[in-house]
């Protein structure tokens, strides 16, 4: 006999944390919710990964959103976010990023995203849905505001090839590590909050590749 497991249905409370994308973005193209003074910092592919629950629990000043397109891994990161009692300032968005991110958020809107572990789908017929190509981080690099960091991290070294040469196409970002594609280690081991995949990667002892960009102070000289 087959077993069904089945989640338990989300509390009412935990219903409420979902943001939808037109919360986001006002009817009129300005910002909804986003109208307000905080810096907005965004993590593509939060998987059931706590990363962003303790940045937002970090720093109550920032207003942080997690896109994550799989829904049983997004109720999960709402159960988890009403367990760790995070606050306002932790928007969690169901969707698909390679769509939500240009329509939900204005140009030079962001003060930081990061991409960690996205899947590197290397089956050539799965091209299309690697999000580290260039007309996914161009659409990224719009949304940063200038000077705002871009943080990719990746276990797949021909998934970081890929990434570091589409980087290079992208004229308004400026790689943070002296001209090295990637770090084999976080820049900052002190600030540094490991995933659930770089811990299994890390303990695997597979090589893990960090990128470190930011967006140009003047994209005009880009
Ligand atoms: C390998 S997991 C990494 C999860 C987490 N960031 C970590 O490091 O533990 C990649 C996650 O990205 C999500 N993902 C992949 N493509 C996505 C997309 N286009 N939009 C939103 N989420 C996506 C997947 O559903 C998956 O949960």
């Amino acid at each position: 006999m087959t077993r069904l497991s089945r989640q338990r249905r989300l509390s009412e409370s935990e219903s409420a944390r979902e943001v939808r994308a037109h919360d986001l973005i006002a009817a009129d193209g300005g910002p909804g919710i986003l109208g307000h003074e905080k810096d907005i910092f965004l993590e593509v592919g939060t998987g059931t990964d706590t990363h962003i629950l303790e940045r937002s629990l970090n720093h109550p000043d920032q207003l942080h959103i997690g896109i994550e397109q799989t829904r049983k891994k997004f109720e999960m990161m709402l159960r988890k976010a009403e367990r760790l009692a995070c606050k306002e300032n932790l928007k969690l968005l169901h969707a698909d990023a390679s769509i939500a991110v240009n329509e939900c958020f204005l140009a030079e809107s962001l003060a930081g995203v990061c991409l960690l572990f996205p899947d590197p789908w290397p089956k050539d017929r799965h091209a299309r849905r690697r999000l580290l190509q260039t007309s996914f981080l161009s659409q990224i690099a719009s949304k940063l505001r200038p000077a705002a960091p871009l943080e990719i991290r990746t276990d797949d070294v021909e998934y970081a090839r890929q990434a570091h040469q589409c980087l290079l196409e992208i004229d308004s970002l400026e790689n943070m590590i002296n001209g090295q594609s990637w770090l084999e280690s976080p820049i900052d081991p002190h600030s540094h909050i490991e995933t659930i995949f770089e811990h299994r990667f890390r303990t695997e002892g597979k090589p893990i590749y960090y990128f470190y960009l930011k967006k140009k102070e003047d994209v005009s000289l880009a």
